[in-house]
């Protein structure tokens, strides 16, 4: 258990919005994350943080890779949703989405996407819940100009919730909204 904290100065912390990718032999998964971070420099490795409940983690755990697209603003709710709110488990993500194959093998998604990497595990960390990955950078290309999404713009303008398996979920009776802490 945690001790009494007051949760809303975690909604002040800064993130982007990805849509983190694996496979498992011949089966490919995605999901929406907002926790992929730049960990060193030389040799650049990169972290992502997934909920162990998820297909995604099932498959990076195995295939030892992953895919990172970096989202752009104009990203709408609609093709967040089956990525962010269903499992892999339930449906077929990538029926009416444009992907690529990368390098790794692992599928990235080029719609709405400002730039691409893959990386291949070097180590994972054992959080309970959830597992940091950090990978290898081992490719990565820019598409096109355009603002990366941040979970801020998520939040305001597409007024964007958390569910329980991401790492920032805050259960319903806690409020996370700036002017509730002014008050
Ligand atoms: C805005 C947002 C951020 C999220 N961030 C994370 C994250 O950092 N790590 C995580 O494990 N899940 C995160 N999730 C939840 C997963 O995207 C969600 O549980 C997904 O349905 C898992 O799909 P899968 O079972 O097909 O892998 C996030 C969801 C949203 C909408």
């Amino acid at each position: 258990m945690s001790p009494d904290l007051d949760r809303r100065v975690f909604a002040d912390l800064s993130y982007g919005l990805y849509i983190v990718t694996s496979r498992d032999g011949d089966q490919m998964n995605g999901q929406v994350v907002n926790t992929v971070i730049q960990v060193t420099s030389d040799p650049a490795r990169v972290a992502v943080i997934i909920n162990k409940k998820n297909l995604t983690h099932d498959f990076i755990n195995r295939s030892k890779v992953f895919g990172v697209t970096v989202l752009d603003e104009s990203t709408p709710m609609k093709f967040l949703g089956p990525f962010g709110f269903r499992s892999g488990r339930d449906i077929y993500k990538f029926s009416e989405v444009q992907f690529k194959e990368g390098v790794t093998g692992c599928p990235l998604v080029t719609e709405h996407a400002v730039s691409l990497l893959e990386a291949e595990v070097f180590d994972q960390i054992d959080l309970g819940t959830h597992t940091i990955f950090v990978g290898n950078a081992v490719n990565t290309e820019v598409l096109r100009e355009g603002r990366p999404l941040t979970y801020q713009y998520y939040r305001d303008f597409l007024k964007g919730k958390s569910p329980p398996n991401a790492p920032t979920y805050t259960p319903s009776k806690q409020v996370d909204k700036r002017e509730d802490k002014l008050k």
